[in-house]
């Protein structure tokens, strides 16, 4: 009887401090003024509308209306389970950027962050590629055998091939090269099924059960650390063992001077296998569909490459100089990536209470900035719609509002590792080949990035026929 009295008590207490830390919690948060915008439903918030925009191919459209009914500077929205501001426009995108551990500080979904049974994949910060981009130059030349390797293999042998598959290969085997110099084909395919894996399992729900692909990919990510980490121990032997700094030159190498564990590098190269992999092959895939595409497009950058390739002695591979000169090459890819940005954007956590354009953001809400609030906005592009890479001419676009790698201290460290990349495998193409759509209807369909729905047929005919 004793013990029922004593739990009832207990029960009492724990109800009125829930009751009263509530109470205490919403007043502090109704007193605040938060911004104009809705919570959605229970649970999902506005996930629903927030997917569906994506289906009817135009995720700009969810942030668009929502700027248009709540507010253009900030609107609040419930997203990922969790209570959201979503910053909008030059401005709202600046503040992000420069207000790093100052109001805000990354944040990623736990299923993607936490160690225990889910994708632990991303690290914090990556300054190592950050202070990399003397040392990219370097690698012009390899990038450029890699992209003509990659053509004869699996281009020059067909009369049609699916530019997004194999722009995914390119971008995966050149990421094991540069990164660790894995070069060995049979070691890059056999760690490719479980990366692919690994990558579906990111746009997937995170359901940790036997058969869902979110369960599958948390299996791979562990095969991919144990690879990884097979590579990286290796490495760190032979720098032990011998102290030649050509096993420093990639970027393994110089992770590995650092006074990080192994631990932490092998995370660090996956994060930056996982970063380039999709981007850059969406980067790749939407340039060779706008080039093959729109015929005044296509006569520019086949003279401007071409000129290059003319300047070059037999076998002389390309250089830095070379890669200066592919200013509206340049253009196109800029062009591409505003129409289909290969990221949508980030988040962060507001890490205190703060203020901006009269609103107040709680700590521990989280922040959104997105591509869609600028890309399609007719405000910053007249046109929006329109395939017109003349923007990026002159002056280009005004300050953030064209931001595909962000902006700040976060922006994308391998931003520059792109555009090297992506140049290079241009300019191979168009010398190369030319290049038609076999649909030139084909739809778009996005998930967390755009991507064509089957794959972007392009028929090939060698340059000269
Ligand atoms: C077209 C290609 C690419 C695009 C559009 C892109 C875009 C982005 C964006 C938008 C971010 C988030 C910035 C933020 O949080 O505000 C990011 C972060 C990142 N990207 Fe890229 N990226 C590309 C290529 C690459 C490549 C090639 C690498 C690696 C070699 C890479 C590695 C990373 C890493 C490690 C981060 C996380 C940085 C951090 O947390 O501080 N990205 N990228």
């Amino acid at each position: 009887m004793d013990r029922i009295f004593l739990d009832l008590a207990l029960l009492t207490i724990v109800t009125q401090l829930f009751f009263f830390f509530a109470f205490f919690f919403f007043s502090k948060t109704n007193k605040l003024n938060l911004p104009a915008g809705s919570k959605g439903w229970p649970i999902i918030g506005e996930m629903w509308d927030y997917i569906q925009a994506g289906r009817l191919g135009a995720p700009q459209s969810f942030f668009l209306e929502r700027m248009a009914n709540h507010s253009p500077n900030v609107f609040r929205t419930k997203l990922l389970g969790q209570d959201m501001a979503v910053f909008c426009g030059p401005a709202g995108n600046k503040f992000i950027y420069t207000k790093e551990n100052k109001y805000v500080a990354s944040w990623i979904p736990s299923h993607l962050s936490k160690k225990n049974g889910s994708l632990a994949i991303y690290p914090s910060l990556s300054s190592s590629l950050r202070d990399q981009p003397e040392a990219l130059k370097e690698y012009i030349p390899m990038m450029d055998a890699m992209a003509k390797d990659q053509l004869e293999e699996h281009w020059a042998p067909h009369k049609e091939v699916k530019a997004f598959l194999l722009a995914k290969t390119y971008s995966y085997t050149f990421g094991c090269n540069l990164l660790m110099s894995v070069k060995d084909p049979k070691h890059i395919a056999r760690m490719y099924g479980p990366f692919k894996e690994m990558v579906s399992g990111l746009s997937s729900l995170p359901i940790k059960f036997p058969g869902t692909p979110f369960n599958r990919a948390v299996k791979a990510s562990r095969i991919i650390s144990e690879e990884i980490m097979a590579v990286v121990k290796q490495r760190r032997r032979e720098i032990m063992e011998s102290q030649e700094t050509a096993i420093r030159t990639d970027i393994l190498g110089k992770l590995l001077e650092g006074s990080e564990d192994d631990g932490m590098v092998c995370k660090r190269i996956v994060g930056f296998l996982l970063g380039s992999y999709h981007t850059v092959s969406i980067a790749i895939t939407f340039t060779i569909s706008h080039i093959a595409q729109y015929p005044d497009v296509y006569e520019s950058v086949f003279q401007e490459q071409m000129e290059i390739a003319r300047s070059k002695a037999a076998g002389e591979p390309l250089n830095w100089q070379d890669i200066q000169k592919m200013k509206y090459s340049w253009c196109v890819v800029c062009e591409s990536m505003r129409l289909m940005p290969p990221s949508k954007g980030s988040f962060r956590e507001a890490i205190t209470d703060f203020t901006y354009e009269g609103v107040t953001i709680p700590r521990g809400w989280k922040t959104h900035w997105t591509v869609h609030t600028t890309h399609k906005n007719p405000k910053y592009f007249p046109e929006p719609e329109k395939f017109d890479p003349s923007r990026f001419e002159g002056k280009g676009p005004a300050p953030y509002t064209f931001v595909p790698f962000g902006g700040g201290p976060r922006m994308c460290p391998g931003r520059e590792y792109a555009r090297l990349e992506i140049l290079s495998f241009i300019h191979n193409v168009v010398t190369k080949f030319k290049i038609s759509k076999v649909d030139p209807n084909e739809k778009v369909i996005y998930r967390n990035s755009p991507f064509p729905a089957n794959g972007l047929l392009i028929r090939l005919e060698p340059v000269g026929n």
